[in-house]
């Protein structure tokens, strides 16, 4: 989860895709699908959305898709072939 937000909250994505890059190529050797990572971001959305209730704002909604759309394209980029 330490990596997960570190994805999530990097002010520079670029400093993290050769990171990316190595994870999504180890987990797909644990049998991880591609539509599991977005799962995973949109449930650590929703579960930020929650606990801030009413302080949750039009701002955050774009942001975060804005954020989470990026890191599930670099994903999709990065997916090796069989
Ligand atoms: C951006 C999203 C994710 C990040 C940053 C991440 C990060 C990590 C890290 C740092 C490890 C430790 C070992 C390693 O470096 O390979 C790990 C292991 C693992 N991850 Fe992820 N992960 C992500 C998404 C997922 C998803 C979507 C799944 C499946 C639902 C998943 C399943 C696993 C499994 C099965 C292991 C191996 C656990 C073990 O054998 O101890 N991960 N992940």
């Amino acid at each position: 989860m330490q990596e997960v937000l570190v994805f999530i909250m990097a002010e520079d994505l670029r400093s993290q895709r050769a990171y990316l890059r190595f994870e999504t190529k180890t987990h797909q050797d644990y049998g991880v699908q591609p539509h599991m990572y977005e799962n995973l971001l949109l449930a650590v959305r929703d579960t930020v959305k929650e606990i801030l209730g009413a302080h949750w704002s039009e701002d955050y909604e774009l942001a975060w898709s804005g954020r989470l759309d990026t890191l599930l394209q670099e994903i999709s980029d990065a997916w090796p072939e069989d």
